[in-house]
């Protein structure tokens, strides 16, 4: 009985604390509106200040009525990402076209011989394709999410842009499933052939002769400029973008809403590096370097590009110390490819 009276007791004490907090709190409101009306500073102070309050909806964070973070969000998303992310594209995009108009693709040096040796398998080339494809899905719309207001809108208007936009966020939504896989299946499939080697080490020793002068470089199966690309990029930014992906799309595992801003700048930063330095690598695979796209394209390449930018990988597959996917492959074998993107000299 002593138990329950003191028990009513605590609660009617709390009670009227609290009734006498709100009727203080209201006084204080009253007076404001007579003093400054129309000022309810204290009160978007309290809403602003991130407290969590009582409500009925359930889920992280619920309680919240204003996240003054996001507004923080905004302001780094729409100025120094925006900002050098933009400038970052651009610049490489001019460093890119300043080296093919100032030295021109690297030609090979001798005649291709017309022997050709299988470079990659038909799994290598869907896998890298799959990859590829999904890359440039996912950057053209990420790249339309991010900047198209500032570049598209002016020109297509409100009705084509909102539909552009809304285009390339479902875009990006449901190809990034197929990204994330194919790159993991990629980095599974060449991880072993860009392992570092001790001989690694020259090829940026003399990467200058190798742009400027198209000398060779003694290589394995893949450079040390493409181990780079390996490592710092399909390895290193895919998982950062993956990662920071997941969170932000699939917005129902209970993650706050400062781990999606977080995760949100990660991505973005992540996705820009990464869409910078692919343009080095689709440079290099497309005009940069003669070739190198038909090695993608048919799987095969002629025995005078394999030595002359991968000589030990060359020697390897020769001396059968390695098989290449499929072996090399002679000249007219019936399942050498009808043409090779390599012209022969006259
Ligand atoms: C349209 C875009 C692309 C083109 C034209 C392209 C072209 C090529 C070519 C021609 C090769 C073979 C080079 C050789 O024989 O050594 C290659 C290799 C490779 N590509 Fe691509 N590629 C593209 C996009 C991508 C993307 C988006 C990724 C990854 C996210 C990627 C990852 C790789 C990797 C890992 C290799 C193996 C050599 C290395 O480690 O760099 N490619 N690509």
């Amino acid at each position: 009985m002593a138990i329950l009276t003191r028990l009513c007791l605590a609660v009617v004490l709390s009670l009227s604390a609290g009734l006498a907090l709100a009727q203080s709190e209201a006084q204080e409101q009253q007076k404001r509106q007579l003093t400054q009306p129309g000022n309810n500073a204290p009160v978007w102070r309290e809403v602003r200040s991130g407290q969590e309050n009582y409500t009925t909806v359930q889920g992280r964070e619920a309680g919240v009525l204003v996240q003054s973070a996001g507004e923080t969000w905004r302001q780094i998303r729409n100025g120094p990402v925006t900002f050098y992310g933009g400038w970052l594209v651009i610049l490489v995009t001019l460093l890119i076209a300043a080296l093919y108009f100032a030295r021109g693709a690297v030609k090979l040096h001798d005649r291709p011989t017309g022997r050709l040796i299988r470079r990659f398998s038909t799994v290598e080339q869907v896998v890298h394709w799959s990859t590829a494809i999904s890359f440039c899905v996912l950057g053209i719309s990420g790249l339309i999410m991010l900047f198209g207001k500032h570049v598209l809108l002016p020109v297509f208007g409100y009705t084509l842009f909102g539909w552009l936009a809304a285009l390339s966020k479902n875009l990006h939504n449901f190809i990034a499933p197929l990204f994330i896989l194919s790159v993991l299946v990629m980095v599974l499939m060449w991880v072993r052939d860009n392992l570092p080697r001790a001989y690694d080490w020259q090829w940026f020793r003399k990467a200058y002769g190798f742009f400027m002068r198209g000398e060779h470089i003694p290589s394995g199966r893949f450079n040390a400029g493409e181990k780079g690309w390996f490592w710092f990029g399909v390895v290193g930014l895919s998982i950062v973008v993956s990662w920071t992906g997941v969170i932000l799309l699939f917005p129902n595992f209970d993650q706050t809403r400062s781990v999606m801003q977080d995760a949100w700048v990660w991505h973005a930063v992540a996705a820009l590096l990464y869409i910078a330095m692919s343009l080095g690598h689709i440079y290099m695979g497309t005009i940069g370097v003669e070739g190198a796209y038909g090695n993608m394209r048919t799987g095969y390449t002629d025995e005078t590009w394999a030595k002359e930018h991968h000589s030990l990988w060359y020697d390897e597959v020769k001396s059968s110390g390695r098989t290449a996917p499929g072996g090399a492959v002679p000249a007219g074998a019936p399942h050498a490819p009808h043409g090779s993107t390599m012209k022969e000299k006259a």
